[in-house]
């Protein structure tokens, strides 16, 4: 079963019950792409995408993403001390977050109780926004952290193999869905550490890419995502990408 909860995640996660989830994977706005307050309030389609995408997403926009480092880390540590709560013990959580405000992610990761583990670069390769003169910032990078002392320490190292740590994967227009989905096989790689009959999480879902993966893996999850169009979206690619899966609304 795949949940979907149409809701502010800092609402709805609190209600969620304690320690139910094996793996937290999301992708939460970055409020990055600026170095100045004009930067930062630009609409996201400006920011993230080059200029060949701004017509498909012309009226897409989504939430949150104009907050400044400090209010953003403040925001990000606040759900992160949440998301512990309804944690298995042992639970890995992974979570995107681009060059600029890595460090600031870092923080609010174990400010918020997580024991922070690593990152895993994931290259967009040449096909990501060129910078003329200088270095292409073509990567994304995703954090991983665990609720306690490593997994592979207490029950499932027998059922997860060792995985890899550096993904290349470039976007592509059919699989993106959102003006920062992530490519469905990305997410595919990154679920494979949740052990088999495991519940993941995804809090800021977008157009619900990590749903799509878990169904296709196998996976219960429960989807959360507060614009009306993602939701649409994220119910749309359930029934096209994953039809085998059931459904389930949540209400908040
Ligand atoms: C970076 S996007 C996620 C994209 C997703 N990984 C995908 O592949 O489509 C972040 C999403 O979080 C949503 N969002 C922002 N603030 C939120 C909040 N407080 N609660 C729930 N969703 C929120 C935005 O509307 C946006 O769709």
């Amino acid at each position: 079963v795949i949940e979907v909860i149409q809701g502010d995640a800092l609402r709805v996660v609190p209600g969620l019950p304690a320690g139910a989830y094996n793996l937290i994977a999301t992708d939460p706005p970055y409020s990055s792409g600026g170095l100045f307050r004009s930067d930062r309030a630009v609409v996201p389609l400006k920011k993230y995408l080059p200029d060949e995408y701004h017509a498909k997403y012309q009226n897409m926009g989504f939430s949150g993403d104009n907050l400044d480092q400090r209010s953003w880390t403040r925001w990000t540590m606040e759900w992160m001390g949440d998301l512990l709560r309804v944690a298995a013990p042992g639970a890995v959580l992974m979570v995107f977050i681009d060059w600029r405000n890595l460090p600031a992610m870092t923080d609010a990761i174990q400010g918020g109780g997580w024991v922070w583990r690593g990152i895993l670069p994931w290259s967009k390769t040449a096909a990501a926004r060129p910078h003329k003169g200088y270095f292409r910032n073509q990567c994304e990078f995703v954090l991983h952290a665990t609720a306690g002392p490593l997994p592979g320490e207490q029950t499932h190292a027998a059922e997860v193999p060792c995985l890899e740590g550096f993904f290349v994967y470039p976007i592509t227009n059919k699989d993106k869905h959102h003006p920062t989905g992530k490519p469905t096989a990305l997410m595919r790689d990154l679920l494979a550490v949740c052990p088999k009959g495991g519940r993941v999480l995804d809090c800021f879902a977008g157009s619900g890419t990590t749903g799509v993966a878990a169904a296709q893996l196998g996976l219960e999850a429960t989807l959360i995502e507060k614009d009306d169009h993602h939701i649409e979206t994220i119910r749309r690619r359930l029934v096209d990408e994953a039809p085998l899966v059931t459904t389930g609304e949540g209400a908040v």
